[in-house]
């Protein structure tokens, strides 16, 4: 296995970016994990399954198939055979990933998934068990992470850019929310290993926080 770099952290630290940033630099590619999960989400939304219904979840990811595909360096999903990229990032899908990526035979098969990716090229792949489960043997094991009260700002200014609609409170409240299923779940939870570096990026612009991570590697 060649040496992939790990990123973990919470929902909106700022991983994407600066993982899609280091793979650019290092020209290697970049797995967003997160998407896999999404698109686990989007296959229960289309069966018409309950996002915390456990059972009827883990049997629905043994009847799927999940692909990623990168085109001119964009990453997208495919679920049996459909493109769902365009899918993915909404408020009703993120919870439903946070809450479909509790069940264990959701996580095995991603993991599964992920490692093949990992076996065939150096990547950067950033998640929420990147370093404690998917590649704990890299020596590249980094834990970005920031307020929640910072990620939540970030989001209302992004959204805002974007010309959408954005409240802080809903947005902090959702953030609260996902970090606390994220981080207690009982199997493969989100933390910050003894031996991964941790990034608070609360105070750091994306370049400090992509060279305090170049500097590693
Ligand atoms: O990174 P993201 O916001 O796109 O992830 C969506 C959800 O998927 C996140 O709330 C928890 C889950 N996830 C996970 O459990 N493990 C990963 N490696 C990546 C994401």
């Amino acid at each position: 296995m060649k040496q992939s770099i790990a990123i973990d952290g919470p929902a909106g630290a700022g991983k994407s970016t600066v993982a899609k940033r280091i793979a650019q630099i290092l020209n290697i590619p970049y797995l967003d994990t997160g998407a896999m999960y999404r698109t686990v989400a989007v296959a229960a939304k289309r069966h018409g399954i309950d996002f915390a219904d456990e059972d009827a979840i883990a049997r629905l990811v043994g009847m799927i198939d999940v692909r990623v595909r990168h085109e001119d360096g964009v990453q997208h999903m495919l679920l049996d055979g459909d493109d769902v990229t365009g899918e993915l990032r909404t408020e009703e899908i993120s919870q439903g990933a946070s809450l479909v990526s509790r069940v264990p035979a959701v996580r095995d098969r991603m993991t599964e998934l992920q490692r093949e990716v990992a076996h065939e090229t150096r990547v950067v792949m950033d998640g929420r068990d990147i370093c404690t489960n998917v590649l704990p043997d890299t020596p590249y094991k980094f834990f970005v992470t920031a307020s929640a009260e910072e990620r939540a700002n970030r989001r209302v200014k992004q959204l805002l850019e974007s010309g959408q609609p954005a409240d802080y409170e809903t947005i902090l409240h959702d953030i609260i929310r996902r970090d606390k299923q994220d981080t207690e779940r009982a199997y493969k939870p989100l933390f910050c290993g003894e031996d991964t570096k941790k990034i608070d990026t609360t105070d750091l612009t994306i370049e400090e926080a992509v060279n305090a991570i170049l500097s590693e590697v």
